[in-house]
């Protein structure tokens, strides 16, 4: 026999974004980062990155990335992607599907640029582009800011290296995990609209 549980699909999606945007705006937030996982040549590739930004009426979520990095390729050959949040504390993992833009212009990008801390900044500043091979383990970020952070003003060169990537969501599988039985629902968006359905866990 099985046990009706009293959950709800639209609450859940609505406290899914609201943690979601909490990860975006709390650096200690368990949702701060995910990983983010492109396909290229066929290859699954993965990696951390920081949730920048949730819009929850375009149903996107926002990273930053250094323009020269390898998964701008990655997602110009292919922009279907995924990207994985999980928590211990909260119980819960979010699988994300959707699909990618890459900005380097534009009210989205300038607003983004602006709104970054100069610390964040300073990884742009790098002369060699990420995953390009080195001599020796030596950070190519300029000396004089081993030591500090750069100034606004410093920082301004890094821009030409800056990137913002939005991620429209297509599909939300969350599962929460509970010592009673676990829970799953997966989410697609059709329109403005979330259609839903319970899954096995
Ligand atoms: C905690 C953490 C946060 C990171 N955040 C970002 C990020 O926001 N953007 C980014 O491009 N790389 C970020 N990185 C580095 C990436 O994981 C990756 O090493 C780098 O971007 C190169 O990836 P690629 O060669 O696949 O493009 C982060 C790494 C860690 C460990």
């Amino acid at each position: 026999m099985t046990t009706q549980l009293n959950y709800n699909q639209e609450s859940i999606i609505t406290q899914l974004f609201e943690k979601l945007k909490l990860g975006a705006e709390k650096a200690n937030h368990e949702f701060h980062t995910f990983s983010f996982a492109t396909i290229y040549n066929s290859v699954p590739k993965i990696r951390t990155v920081v949730l920048r930004k949730v819009d929850i009426e375009k149903g996107e979520i926002i990273f930053h990335t250094d323009i020269r990095s390898g998964k701008i390729a990655e997602i110009a050959e292919n922009p279907m992607v995924s990207c994985l949040f999980y928590s211990r504390l909260l119980r819960e993992q979010i699988r994300i599907e959707g699909n990618a833009k890459i900005f380097t212009k534009g009210e989205l990008f300038e607003k983004q640029w602006l709104n970054s801390l100069p610390n964040s900044r300073k990884c742009y500043l790098a002369e060699n582009a990420p995953s390009s091979k080195i001599d020796k383990p030596i950070s190519t970020i300029p000396e004089k800011f081993s030591k500090r952070n750069p100034t606004s003003g410093e920082s301004e060169s890094g821009k030409k290296n800056f990137a913002v990537v939005t991620i429209k969501i297509e599909k939300i599988d969350w599962l929460y995990l509970r010592s009673g039985g676990h829970i799953r629902a997966l989410f697609r968006k059709e329109g403005n609209d979330w259609l839903s359905n319970w899954l096995v866990p």
